[in-house]
């Protein structure tokens, strides 16, 4: 019955001009909803971020994220469709990020977005949250269309991204272990800082000097375009064991500088290099962590030396949001796909994967 009343609701929208998704986004710990017109108007946007709790752990607790998504996704889904002051009759389709992620966050934007949809008899469509970082970029670059390359770096990827068309991407260069946003989240804990460790990080940054200590570049024997945080972080981690074994004073704020200009360095040059050898002159960058200033800042300076252009999110659309969720679902929908209620999450999606 459902898939009948979809199918007839899709036949109904090729006709209609606006479309509204109303998306959910649950994969870690922010609870969002979100309703987005035509892909790139947004006009609803609401987080319940869980940082507060997490921050007394130093980390995510994935049983704890799981309970407050739970707490949290009824209240969200009304503040959303308040914000936007519409009735479920204006939604034409619903999505949510169904991987990579959290299983048991996962599964509860899932089986909201899922019961809604069914109850209205719109099109479902399921999303990768990866691809959805990219599409945060339409959002905030309403001229930005594929081809581009993107650098993708959060809290559980560092890949370089080759977006061929708004359904098909190719990885060209990824982590070969931890993620760069990982890394941002270790050090600050062990500096005493707080959870998420990215803008801590970069805070304390501003009163350090980046080249008061020199952390090792990664030499990897895999593809030229990978990248490795973990000998960056276990370096910090010595430099900080060995500095206060000799009984000296740790400087946080040189620390906090120095670990942020090696690894922003890292990924800046890979990234220039892969858009100058594959021909883009477009780059966009997507994730938690394209929220860093230094990051920002440095890449648009070196696009610009090279002749590219550089394309960047807003900072609410970097960090997790159902916005970029429901952007990735108009494209997909647009090309007359969409996915059955069966859908399970798949944690350990990847990027281009169906
Ligand atoms: O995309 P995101 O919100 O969640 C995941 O999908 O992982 O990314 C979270 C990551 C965290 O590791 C956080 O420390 C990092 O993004 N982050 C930053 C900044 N803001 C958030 N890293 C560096 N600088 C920032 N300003
Ligand atoms: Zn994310």
């Amino acid at each position: 019955m459902y898939k009948q009343l979809a199918e007839a609701k899709y036949n109904e929208l090729l006709n209609k001009k606006d479309w509204n998704i109303l998306a959910f986004e649950t994969s870690c710990d922010d609870t969002s909803v979100s309703i987005v017109r035509n892909g790139r108007e947004v006009i609803s946007n609401v987080i319940s971020s869980q940082i507060a709790i997490h921050n007394e752990f130093g980390g995510v607790v994935p049983e704890v994220a799981s309970r407050k998504h739970i707490e949290n996704i009824n209240s969200t889904l009304e503040a959303a469709m308040a914000e936007a002051n519409m009735t479920y009759a204006d939604i034409d389709a619903v999505s949510s990020t169904y991987g990579p992620g959290l299983v048991g966050a996962l599964l509860v934007g899932l089986n909201a977005a899922k019961a809604v949809a069914m109850s209205l008899g719109v099109p479902f469509v399921a999303i990768n949250h990866m691809e959805a970082h990219v599409s945060a970029n339409y959002i905030s670059s309403k001229e930005l269309e594929p081809p581009f390359l993107c650098l993708v770096v959060s809290g559980g990827h560092t890949e370089i991204v080759a977006v061929e068309s708004y359904s098909e991407y190719k990885r060209i260069g990824c982590t070969q272990d931890d993620a760069v946003g990982e890394a941002f989240d270790k050090i600050s804990r062990e500096l005493g800082l707080g959870y998420p460790g990215g803008p801590y990080i970069q805070n304390a940054a501003l009163e350090g000097d980046k080249l008061a200590i020199k952390f090792p570049h990664a030499k990897l024997k895999t593809g030229e375009y990978d990248f490795s945080f973990s000998g960056l972080k276990t370096a910090v981690l010595n430099y900080l064991n060995n500095t206060s074994s000799r009984g000296e004073k740790i400087n946080i704020n040189d620390v906090a500088a120095s670990f942020q200009y090696t690894a922003v360095s890292e990924l800046v040059s890979k990234t220039i290099s892969a858009a100058k050898n594959y021909g883009y002159k477009k780059i966009a960058i997507a994730g938690g962590v394209a929220a860093n200033k230094l990051l920002r800042e440095t890449l648009s300076l070196e696009a610009k030396k090279h002749g590219m252009k550089l394309y960047v999110p807003e900072f609410v659309f970097c960090t997790d949001n159902a916005s970029m969720v429901a952007c990735a679902a108009y494209y997909k929908l647009k090309k007359g796909l969409w996915d059955s209620l069966e859908t399970n999450a798949d944690p350990n999606l990847d990027i281009g994967e169906i």
